[in-house]
């Protein structure tokens, strides 16, 4: 074993490094503080591993994302998003047998408790559809029973967690537009269910429209796991609390929000409109986003982890030009994201910071080609994120590591001082 070599204040000290699969190096720094007084300094946490964790590898400089080691290329298209819950919940794909299990008891438990329902009325029409799933998810623990040592509770309550997003989003929006509330169908795979309860009315025929039902698929792979982003980061973090799973993830839904994180796909759009309105002059708002002194950035360019490109967005690159093939739209906006993405990735100020189109860079043009109004984009990579989410929480849980999540802190305010 190699050991990492510390010399401070004159003290020499050693610490144990161990790698992961794929070799990444960690030092492991738990007796830092202890043999030392020295805490590490890690804003944003970009070097620091928070776990161990067996789910999703990312390579950010080779553009590499797997789930329990499948590359996210094989599994578009091959298997549906029900069965990439499973695979990053349980471990492995499930058998014929198991995904007929699996399914059968997604669809049994989408439906929510009746009396949530009535909870929709009493939101303004103007709460954001975040909003409304966030505190959704958190009130399913006053309704279903919570007992985090029973097995079968837990089961059960991922199950749930998982049927019933998608319907909390479609009724969040059918709310919003005044229409009746669609109910989940047995016979339709999860991507198309969600489709049906979003876009059926009960007084016509809705047969999902099979280019949306793959694409929508598609999209919720893509997003259903990438390690320890901020979400899944806060979805531990509380969690490491033993705070219930609901809670967890209705923390999850809050920080995927932000228009840094999950909130970026819908900022995409806007900013997308907003140069169509401006008369599509893209160059103007590059030349804002290198500009210091404007706090415009490119939203769906950059990332934390890749620093080559992001392999989400190319795989959506190509859904976009599909899917709008198929539906026969010739979207503008999609123009503007080619010319942008075109402009940037020849700027000197983009490649010098390996700023690369990220996945909600072109998610929005296929939401919006699919009919979902811009405020939902967000709770579409909500719902695409719940299985990896619950997958981190149950990895914490059995990680013989896992302590209460609580970071030190560099002190920098005033020293000891008395009234006088
Ligand atoms: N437009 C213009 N400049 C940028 C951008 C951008 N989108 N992103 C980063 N930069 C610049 C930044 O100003 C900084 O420049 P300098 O070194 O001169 O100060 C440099 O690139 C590094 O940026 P950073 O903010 O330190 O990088 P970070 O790793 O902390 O942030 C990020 C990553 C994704 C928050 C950031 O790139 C960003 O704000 N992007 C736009 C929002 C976005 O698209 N978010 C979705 C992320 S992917 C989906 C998800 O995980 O949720």
């Amino acid at each position: 074993m190699t050991t990492a070599k510390l010399t401070l204040d004159g003290g020499n000290y050693e610490f144990p490094t161990f790698s992961g699969t794929e070799n990444e190096l960690a030092i492991d720094c738990r007796k830092l503080r202890g043999e030392t007084t020295a805490i590490t300094y890690d804003p944003g946490y970009g070097n620091t591993g928070s776990c161990k964790s067996a789910i999703t590898f990312i390579d950010g400089e080779k553009g590499i994302l797997r789930y329990r080691g499948y590359p996210i290329e094989d599994l578009v298209g091959r298997v549906r998003f029900s069965a990439v819950a499973y695979l990053l919940i349980h471990g492995e794909l499930p058998d014929t047998a198991q995904l007929a299990g699996w399914r059968n008891d997604l669809t049994k438990n989408s439906l929510i408790h009746e009396s949530m329902l009535k909870f929709f009325d009493h939101f303004p029409v103007t709460a954001h559809p975040m909003n409304i799933l966030a505190s959704m998810i958190s009130s399913m623990s006053s309704f279903y029973p919570y007992d985090s040592e029973q097995e079968e509770h837990i089961n059960l309550n991922i199950i749930r967690l998982i049927g019933q997003v998608k319907t909390l989003a479609a009724f969040s929006y059918k709310k919003s537009v005044g229409q009746p509330f669609m109910y989940p169908r047995s016979e339709y795979t999860y991507a198309a269910n969600f489709l049906h309860m979003m876009f059926a009315e009960p007084t016509e025929t809705y047969s999902v429209p099979k280019v949306l039902e793959d694409a929508l698929d598609a999209l919720l792979i893509l997003h259903a796991d990438h390690e320890q982003n901020c979400s899944t980061s806060t979805v531990r973090m509380v969690g490491s609390s033993q705070a219930n799973l609901y809670a967890c993830l209705s923390a999850g839904v809050n920080a995927l929000w932000g228009p840094l994180h999950g909130g970026a796909n819908q900022e995409v759009l806007e900013m997308l409109q907003r140069i169509q309105a401006d008369g599509g002059d893209y160059k103007k708002y590059v030349a804002k986003a290198k500009d210091k002194d404007d706090p415009f950035r490119l939203m769906g360019f950059g990332h934390r982890v890749y620093k080559n490109f992001d392999p989400r967005a190319i795989v959506l690159r190509q859904k976009a030009e599909q899917v709008l093939n198929e539906l026969g739209i010739n979207d503008p906006l999609l123009d503007i994201a080619k010319n942008l993405e075109e402009i940037a990735l020849k700027d000197s100020y983009f490649v010098e910071r390996n700023l690369y189109p990220n996945v909600d860079f072109y998610s929005g043009i296929i939401y919006r080609a699919m009919g979902i109004p811009t405020e939902m984009f967000t709770v579409l990579f909500a719902i695409g994120r719940m299985p990896g989410w619950i997958a981190h929480w149950l990895e914490m849980r059995s990680d013989p590591d896992n302590r209460i999540h609580r970071p030190r802190q560099i002190y920098i305010g005033q020293p000891e001082r008395h009234l006088p």
